[in-house]
């Protein structure tokens, strides 16, 4: 039904296929004389088919037009709800379902280098520097001015940074526990390559992090001498050997050893600064520059979270995450939460932009480091190999892809999420794993716009509603719960 079954059929009718069609009898080269009466019947076979397979084209064209547009009136009646692939059965409509009227605009990136000239303050225009295609990531040079990032570094000053340590309470032990699952049962979930024993990246892919702590091949190795679970010192543990690891055991031996704060997840201080009305001029600026840079409606960067700010001391630093989660069915967004009236096991922030402005120059370190954009291919597995962790900003900055110097006013941004084809948000960019290399010399200071969109379009669109409902003297931003009691662990960690 499709052109591959369609095409050969047509192209077999023809003699010597469409691209050669022989305007003159080919009789030199068939075995026929050159008689005018050949000749002319052999043409008006040829015309014949040739105009067979053009009204054939025709109609396949017709045919391929008429049912996609079908495809899409059906699609905007079921209600589009981001790239969740759910079987569209007709459920009772109990919510309201909203049709689909925005379409996101998403910056062509055209390739890596290409600058694009972009309006953003009145008498002024930026040059806009395409760093990767994957994930989908600008530069703008002097995007705040130095006055600007003065401001923002005072007012958070003034408002206090608190420590930005997540205590990641995983949640996998509580959900291991509630699947009572064995060690063996565990031991085969983490032998990626079922080979009988676990080798260092096996466990670490499965858990980098241990509340809050980021663990090294090292600290694994540290770790299995103090349980004398390796007995054999090979770096690999048997299932025999892996009994021996129990949860317990291994928290202990944390607890023991004490922590560093170089050992966290991300050794930083933040503040949140809300940018709604009433706030000083310059977060509304920033904002309102913000929604030029991007080109997204006004309502979605209204909503969206406060600004972040982020200091780093010397030594600072944030291992490679992603500012936003999976998509997967069961999983609801942070924002639209309230929203959706039904109570998810999965909660995560859906942050489809990342704006990330640097507020001052960094005397030594402290770049911004992708440590796979632009890869050809994505493998979480080989993020890890010969004891290199390509996650681990604090010793393998240098062998990320793309690095990204912090120069005061400049502004980066990405999409964390791909789109779906549709003008909606789609599948998380892997690609868009990033972190903060450590500060070699003097602080550095960065502030994190994010901007909320759930890709579940029905949810986002409920969410609007309800926000949109509430009384006039709410400000929007008002409406939004302070970001660090809505949820700890404000950013995802693989
Ligand atoms: C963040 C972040 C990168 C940096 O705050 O989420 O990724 O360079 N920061 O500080
Ligand atoms: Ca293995
Ligand atoms: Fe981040």
């Amino acid at each position: 039904m499709t052109d591959n079954q369609e095409t050969p059929d047509a192209e077999d009718t023809t003699p010597s296929g469409s691209a050669t069609l022989p305007l003159r009898p080919p009789c030199d080269r068939l075995p026929c004389h050159k008689s005018s009466v050949c000749s002319r019947s052999y043409f008006v076979v040829v015309m014949v088919f040739f105009h067979v397979y053009i009204i054939n084209v025709i109609a396949l064209l017709f045919y391929v037009h008429y049912s996609s547009g079908q495809e899409d009136a059906s699609r905007s009646r079921d209600a589009p709800s981001g790239n969740h692939q759910r079987p569209e059965s007709r459920r009772p409509p109990s919510k309201p379902e909203f049709l689909r009227d925005v379409s996101l605009t998403r910056i062509e990136g055209i390739r890596v280098g290409h600058v694009q000239r972009v309006s953003l303050v009145p008498g002024k225009v930026h040059e806009m520097r395409t760093l990767s295609l994957k994930p989908l990531l600008f530069e703008i040079p002097g995007f705040l001015s130095e006055d600007e990032c003065r401001v923002v570094m005072q007012l958070a000053q003034l408002k206090g940074l608190m420590e930005s340590q997540l205590m990641v309470q995983d949640g996998q032990e509580e959900l291991a526990k509630e699947l009572n699952l064995s060690p063996e049962e565990i031991f085969n979930l983490l032998d990626i390559n079922q080979d009988g024993q676990l080798q260092l990246h096996e466990i670490l892919t499965h858990s980098r992090v241990r509340d809050g702590i980021w663990l090294t091949p090292e600290n694994l190795r540290e770790i299995y001498a103090g349980l004398k679970a390796d007995k054999d010192g090979n770096d690999l543990l048997s299932l025999e050997e892996f009994r021996l690891l129990s949860n317990d055991a291994f928290q202990r031996f944390l607890l023991q050893r004490g922590v560093k704060r170089s050992q966290l997840v991300r050794n930083s201080r933040h503040t949140w600064l809300y940018q709604g009305k009433g706030a000083h001029q310059v977060l509304q600026d920033i904002k309102a520059r913000v929604t030029r840079l991007t080109r997204l409606p006004p309502t979605l960067v209204d909503l969206s979270e406060p600004l972040q700010v982020v200091r780093y001391e010397e030594g600072g630093h944030y291992h490679a995450h992603h500012d936003s989660g999976p998509v997967y069915p069961e999983t609801a967004c942070t924002h639209t939460r309230l929203a959706a009236n039904t109570s998810t096991p999965f909660e995560t922030s859906c942050r489809y932009i990342t704006v990330l402005f640097y507020l001052n120059s960094v005397e030594g370190g402290g770049e911004t480091a992708f440590p796979v954009a632009d890869n050809r291919t994505y493998d979480e597995v080989s993020l890890i190999q010969n004891d290199v962790d390509l996650l681990d900003t604090r010793r393998n900055c240098d062998k990320s892809n793309l690095r990204v110097k912090p120069t005061k006013g400049t502004a980066v941004f990405w999409y964390n999420y791909l789109s779906d084809g549709r003008g909606w948000v789609g599948e998380q960019d892997e690609y868009a794993l990033h972190g903060g290399c450590v500060v070699t010399h003097g602080t550095k200071w960065v502030a994190n716009k994010w901007i909320n969109i759930d890709p579940d379009y029905q949810r986002q669109a409920r969410y609007q509603q309800l926000v949109s409902q509430q009384p006039e003297e709410e400000d929007d931003e008002g409406l939004t719960l302070n970001p660090d009691i809505q949820s700890p662990d404000i950013h995802q960690d693989l």
